[in-house]
């Protein structure tokens, strides 16, 4: 099983600059949106994680032709074999569920295995599922499989009962292809979700008030090809951010897009965390010696992101005081922190909320990875421990982050791979 090996340093001072990859949750939907055509889709700035590589297994199951050069990607779709999505692939990531919309507007047929995925919480498909059959859908769940069908996807109105990345995608997707209007209200207003609707309308879809949370959606008859350059992602930014605010005499962070997580720039900057916008793709952090606590809770977009939750509870660790972390968005979306207590930290979960105290010096230990942010946070808190940390099921990590131990070595600091 992978592993990943850290020699932590309480007084480690990363330099140098870092160029952040495309965005993962970015490109998934960008992907799942090439069985919308059957002319050719053309990625730029694709991140190599495993979660890509999932997804381009399932496309070619269900029928497509891809083509990766760097981080350069050109995907088909001329016909589709199959509408199955399988339990193995669906299981190794929930996003798999995208396939769903463009499989039932293009086929109008899928079978898409109930996703698993995080271990954050449970993920349930309820607000997919009920905007399907708005649009005109016949769902089955049996056997552990959503079973859609539609001969023809008809537009009519979807109010999300609460905020959804992946539903409000999933609709989109579909509703581009349905017969008539859509208007879906309460959309998420992610960055992710905006880029997807602006590859959607490069391929011929009629997509206005894109990044609010009513989308007016005019279904058109086919939609063509298109090229699209990935947006810089938001949460290896912000993971990099805490990265240079804990262990950092200074580091830039080039290739991102300050204005997705303004939110979170100005906790950490509350928090006495220097922070300079040097452009619009530039950050510049340096490492915060006397952090002050800070209270934070997680919302959909523009609030704080409970993406970076868990990192940001490794940054408070080291705050002079008293935290508190309130997580909304997902139940238990709390497993890095009995790693983290493993590690030295002193943190109470109680119910929602986790209750963190610091300043803790952090002691080097054997840990393991839960999700992906959750390992993240493992890799933050092994930065600045005294002594080794291992992190077992290290797997996690490379579903979102590319080759973030070359990065990080590359500033500065000290972590192996290896195999046991
Ligand atoms: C997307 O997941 C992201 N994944 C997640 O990032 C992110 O944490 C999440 O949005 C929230 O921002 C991708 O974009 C691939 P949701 P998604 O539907 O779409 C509930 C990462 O680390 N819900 O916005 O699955 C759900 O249980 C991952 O990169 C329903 O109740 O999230 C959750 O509590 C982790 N019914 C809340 O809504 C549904 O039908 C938000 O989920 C769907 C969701």
């Amino acid at each position: 099983m992978e592993k990943i090996r850290i020699f932590g340093d309480p007084n480690l001072k990363l330099r140098g600059r870092i160029r952040i990859s495309g965005a993962k949750n970015a490109a998934l939907p960008a992907l799942a949106a090439s069985l919308l055509t059957r002319e050719k889709m053309r990625l730029r700035n694709v991140p190599l994680v495993t979660d890509v590589f999932t997804m381009l297994t399932l496309l070619k199951d269900l029928g497509a032709e891809y083509n990766i050069r760097k981080n350069s990607l050109s995907v088909q779709v001329k016909t589709i074999n199959s509408p199955e999505a399988s339990y193995k692939l669906v299981r190794a990531m929930r996003a798999s569920i995208l396939v769903l919309g463009p499989l039932l507007a293009r086929y109008g047929k899928a079978v898409v295995a109930l996703p698993g995925g995080c271990a954050i919480g449970s993920r349930p498909t309820d607000l997919h599922i009920g905007g399907f059959e708005k649009l005109g859908a016949t769902i089955v769940l049996e056997h552990g499989y959503i079973r859609a069908e539609a001969k023809q996807l008809t537009g009519t109105t979807i109010a999300f009962e609460k905020k959804t990345v992946g539903g409000t995608e999933n609709l989109a997707m579909a509703a581009a292809l349905a017969k008539g209007e859509s208007i879906l209200k309460n959309c998420a207003v992610e960055p992710e979700v905006s880029e997807l609707c602006k590859l959607l309308v490069k391929m011929g879809a009629r997509i206005d008030g894109i990044g609010e949370e009513t989308m007016r959606i005019q279904g058109v008859p086919e939609l063509g090809g298109a090229s699209h350059q990935i947006i810089p992602d938001r949460i290896e930014a912000g993971t990099f951010l805490i990265a240079g605010a804990l262990a950092s005499d200074e580091i830039v962070l080039t290739h991102v897009r300050p204005d997705n997580i303004m939110t979170l720039i100005d906790k950490m900057r509350s928090s006495g965390v220097e922070i300079e916008k040097i452009n619009n793709n530039t950050l510049r952090v340096k490492g915060c010696p006397d952090l002050k606590p800070q209270d934070i809770t997680t919302s959909s977009f523009p609030g704080f992101p409970t993406d970076m939750q868990a990192q940001f509870t490794v940054l408070m660790t080291q705050a002079d005081g008293t935290s508190i972390i309130t997580e909304t968005i997902f139940d238990r979306r709390f497993s890095h922190i009995n790693e983290l207590l493993r590690l030295g930290a002193s943190i109470e979960v109680s119910g929602d909320k986790a209750i963190v105290r610091g300043k803790s010096p952090l002691s080097g230990a054997e840990t393991t990875a839960t999700d992906l942010r959750a390992s993240a946070s493992l890799v933050l808190a092994g930065l600045i421990a005294s002594g080794e940390t291992i992190i077992n099921d290290a797997y996690h990590l490379d579903r979102g982050y590319e080759k973030i131990e070359e990065k990080l070595n590359a500033l500065g600091a000290h972590i192996e791979r290896f195999r046991e």
